[in-house]
C-alpha cells in the first residue's frame, strides 16, 4: 500500500475540527449526562482568523459528535476564549425554574485605525443543554480602562463563599473578580507580578481546588497560567501552574511556587488547557484538556482541510513530593475502555520483551512498561522508513524524553524537530512509562503522571514499527502492555 498518497493525522481518539482551524478548548462544562467541549474556531480557513465557538459533546470524554458553531461574532467583536457554567440557582435570571448554562467569554474588537484592540467580557446563554445560544442584552458585562490583554475568563462557584469567581488574564498578571449573578463584577484580587514565568502574555487561566494525596482535609488551590510564545525561546508557548491557598479572594502562593517555576507538560504541544466545570461531586474528579499544539508553528501543521487536536481528556491529582504539592496527570480512565490488547507481558527480560515488540504493528494505541532497575531504556514508535519517535529514560541524566528528530514531516518549521525532557527520578528503583501514540501525537505519563510530555509528529501512515532497547538485555521488565487505541 502506498503510504504518501493518504497522510491521514487525524487522531483515532483525539478530537480534532471535522474542517477548518481551532485552536483553545473553552467553555468545558459537564451537563445532563454530556461533557461539552466548545474551542477557538475559525470555521472559513485552517489558520487562526476571526474567532467563534465550535462545539462538540461527549458522553464519555473519547468519542465525540460535533455540533453546530455555538457562538458567532457581533458588534462587540469575535469571540475568543472563555468557560461555562451551570447556573444551578438561577443567580442571572435567564432561567426559569431548570438550570442552564452561561458561557462567559471575551470579545475582541479591533481598535480604531492604529488604535489598541479592545477586550471586554460577555455572557450568552443556553436553556437547550448548550444546542442554542443567546447573548446577554447587557453585553458587554466587564472591561478594563487599561489592559489591552484582558481575557479568557474562567468562572467557577465558589461554595465557601458563596460567589461566582472570575479569574482572567490581565497582561503580566491574572486579575481575580467576584460576582453574585455572572452579571456585577468586582475586583477582589491581582495576582503574579514578580512570580512565575513571564517569558509571554499570560493567558487562559484557572484555578481550583484538589486534595493533596486524595486526602479531603488537605486542599490546595492549583492556578494554570498559560505563557503566550516569545520568538527568541525555542519552547514556545507553554503552561505553568502554582499551587497556593485561596479565600475567595486572594490567592497565597505555597513556597515552592515562589521560587520554582512548573510546567504542567514538558513537551512541546500542550496549551491553553483549562479544567471542566460543574462535573458531578459523585465523580469528583478535576477533568483538564489542552490545545495539542504551539503557536510557534501552529498555523503551519500539515494537517490540510483540518488544523488542531485537543489531548486527550485528562485526570488532575496533587501528591505531595519533598513537601510540596506536586501535579499530576493521567489520561481519563474511559479511554482504557476501548483498549484490544495487542501484547502483555510479565516479569520477562529486555531481551525476550523486545523480539516480541519486533512483530508489532501500531498506529494508536498505549504501551505501558515498568522496568524494575532504574535501567535507561530507549523504545521507538510509529517506526519505518528511516522514520522513528524515540521515547526514552535516560538514567544518568535522570529525565524521560521524547525525541522526534526523525519522526516524519518536520520542515515546516524550522524549531519543530527536537527533543524535548523532563526530571524523572527513579528513586523507588523503577521506571514506569504510559505512552499515548496516535496518528499524529506521542503523549507521555512517566512515573504514575509525575512528568509528562506531550509532542505533535507526523509520520507516514506505514510508519508503525515498534523496538526497545535496555542497555542491559538480561534487565528485568516487570511489565510490558501493548493495546491498540485504532477507534
Ligand atoms: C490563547 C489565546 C487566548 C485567546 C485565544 C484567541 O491561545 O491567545 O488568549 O483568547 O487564543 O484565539
Amino acid at each position: 500500500m502506498s503510504t504518501f498518497i493518504s497522510h491521514n493525522y487525524r487522531g483515532a481518539y483525539h478530537f480534532s475540527p471535522k474542517e477548518h482551524w481551532m485552536n483553545d478548548p473553552n467553555g468545558m462544562v459537564y451537563f445532563q449526562g454530556e461533557y461539552h467541549l466548545f474551542y477557538q474556531h475559525h470555521p472559513f480557513g485552517n489558520t487562526w482568523g476571526p474567532m467563534h465557538w465550535g462545539h462538540a459533546v461527549s458522553r464519555d470524554l473519547v468519542v465525540w459528535e460535533e455540533l453546530p458553531i455555538a457562538l458567532a461574532p457581533d458588534e462587540f467583536g469575535t469571540i475568543f476564549s472563555g468557560s461555562a457554567v451551570v447556573d444551578w440557582n438561577n443567580t442571572t435570571g435567564f432561567f426559569g425554574g431548570e438550570p442552564g448554562l452561561v458561557a462567559i467569554f471575551t470579545q475582541h474588537a479591533e481598535g480604531p485605525e492604529g488604535g489598541a484592540p479592545v477586550q471586554r467580557q460577555s455572557l450568552a446563554y443556553s436553556t437547550d443543554a448548550g444546542r442554542t445560544w443567546t447573548k446577554y442584552a447587557g453585553n458587554p458585562v466587564l472591561s478594563h480602562d487599561t489592559f489591552v490583554d484582558f481575557r479568557d475568563p474562567k468562572v467557577f462557584w465558589h461554595e465557601a463563599s458563596s460567589q461566582w469567581v472570575m479569574i482572567v488574564a490581565c497582561g503580566q498578571t491574572v486579575c481575580l473578580y467576584r460576582s453574585p449573578n455572572l452579571i456585577d463584577w468586582t475586583l477582589s484580587s491581582e495576582f503574579g507580578e514578580g512570580i512565575g514565568s513571564h517569558d509571554g502574555v499570560w493567558e487562559c487561566p484557572d484555578l481550583f481546588p484538589l486534595p493533596v494525596d486524595g486526602d479531603p482535609d488537605q486542599t490546595k488551590w492549583v492556578m494554570l497560567v498559560s505563557i503566550g510564545d516569545h520568538p527568541e525561546l525555542a519552547e514556545g508557548s507553554r503552561t505553568q501552574y502554582f499551587t497556593g491557598d485561596f479565600d475567595g479572594e486572594l490567592f497565597r502562593p505555597d513556597a515552592v511556587s515562589q521560587t520554582r517555576v512548573r510546567w504542567i507538560d514538558y513537551g512541546r504541544d500542550n496549551y491553553a488547557g483549562v479544567s471542566w466545570s460543574d462535573v458531578p461531586a459523585e465523580d469528583g474528579r478535576r477533568l483538564f484538556v489542552g490545545w495539542m499544539s504551539n503557536w510557534k508553528y501552529a498555523n503551519q501543521t500539515p494537517t490540510g482541510v483540518w488544523r488542531g487536536a485537543m489531548t486527550v481528556p485528562r485526570e488532575l491529582k496533587l501528591e505531595l513530593r519533598q513537601g510540596s504539592a506536586e501535579l499530576i496527570q493521567q489520561p481519563a480512565r474511559e479511554l482504557e475502555g476501548y483498549r484490544k490488547e495487542l501484547l502483555s507481558l510479565k516479569r520477562v527480560t529486555a531481551a525476550q520483551a523486545s523480539a516480541q515488540l519486533a512483530d508489532l504493528q501500531l498506529e494508536s494505541g498505549e504501551i505501558r512498561i515498568r522496568l524494575g532497575s532504574g535501567q535507561s531504556l530507549e523504545l521507538k514508535v510509529r517506526a519505518g522508513r528511516g522514520q522513528e519517535t524515540v521515547i526514552g529514560y535516560s538514567g544518568a541524566a535522570g529525565e524521560v524524553y521524547i525525541d522526534r528528530t526523525r519522526a516524519g514531516v518536520a520542515d515546516f518549521h524550522p524549531l519543530f524537530a527536537g527533543r524535548h525532557a523532563a526530571a524523572l527520578d527513579a528513586a523507588d528503583g523503577t521506571v514506569e512509562l504510559r505512552i499515548l501514540i496516535d496518528r499524529s501525537s506521542v503523549e507521555v505519563f512517566a512515573g504514575g503522571g509525575r512528568a509528562v510530555l506531550t509532542d505533535l509528529i507526523y509520520p507516514d501512515q506505514a510508519s508503525t514499527g515498534l523496538s526497545l532497547k535496555v542497555d542491559d538485555e538480561e534487565a528485568l521488565v516487570e511489565s510490558l502492555d501493548i493495546y491498540d487505541l485504532s477507534i
